[in-house]
């Protein structure tokens, strides 16, 4: 069976390779998908990556997600990872399992990215790895299979 991975980046990562590259790397966003794409279609996986820097718009897709086939999400939620109950509720609302992922090791950094919102419902949480966390998370959502 193919599996169909959705990889959702939130706001501010449509600058990764410039920002904070002490924090974030070099890895520009179109590099990090070009390379999930690759590492999705070597395990007979497909994969669409979708960025946005708005809350209501990173809720729409993954309520779409809900119809178009998605079997997985991976998903760096940016700071909302911090703040939104609406993004939250919105992977609770699809039931699509998911991992959560950060560049950076957010435990090492100011307390208030300490919390999140989504990695309880997570079944997986990444952090610190860097562009190799989203290679980590494709790879278990390629061979991830739900219980029925
Ligand atoms: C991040 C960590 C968040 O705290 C921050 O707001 C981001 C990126 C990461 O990938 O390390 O935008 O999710």
């Amino acid at each position: 069976m193919s599996q169909s991975i959705l990889v959702l980046h939130g706001p501010n990562l449509n600058l990764l390779g410039t920002r904070e590259p002490h924090l974030y790397g070099h890895t520009t966003l179109d590099e990090l998908n070009a390379v999930l794409a690759g590492l999705a279609t070597t395990l007979g996986a497909t994969l669409t990556a979708f960025q946005s820097n708005h809350e209501g718009v990173l809720v729409d897709r993954i309520q779409a997600a809900r119809l178009d086939g998605t079997d997985f999400i991976v998903i760096n939620a940016g700071a909302y990872t911090h703040t939104s109950v609406a993004i939250r509720d919105a992977l609770a609302g699809v039931k699509l399992p998911y991992v959560e992922v950060h560049l950076s090791n957010v435990y090492k950094r100011e307390p208030f990215r300490h919390h999140s919102y989504l990695s309880d419902l997570a079944l997986g949480v990444v952090a610190g790895l860097g562009p190799l966390g989203y290679e980590a998370a494709v790879r278990f959502a390629a061979q991830h299979v739900e219980p029925v």
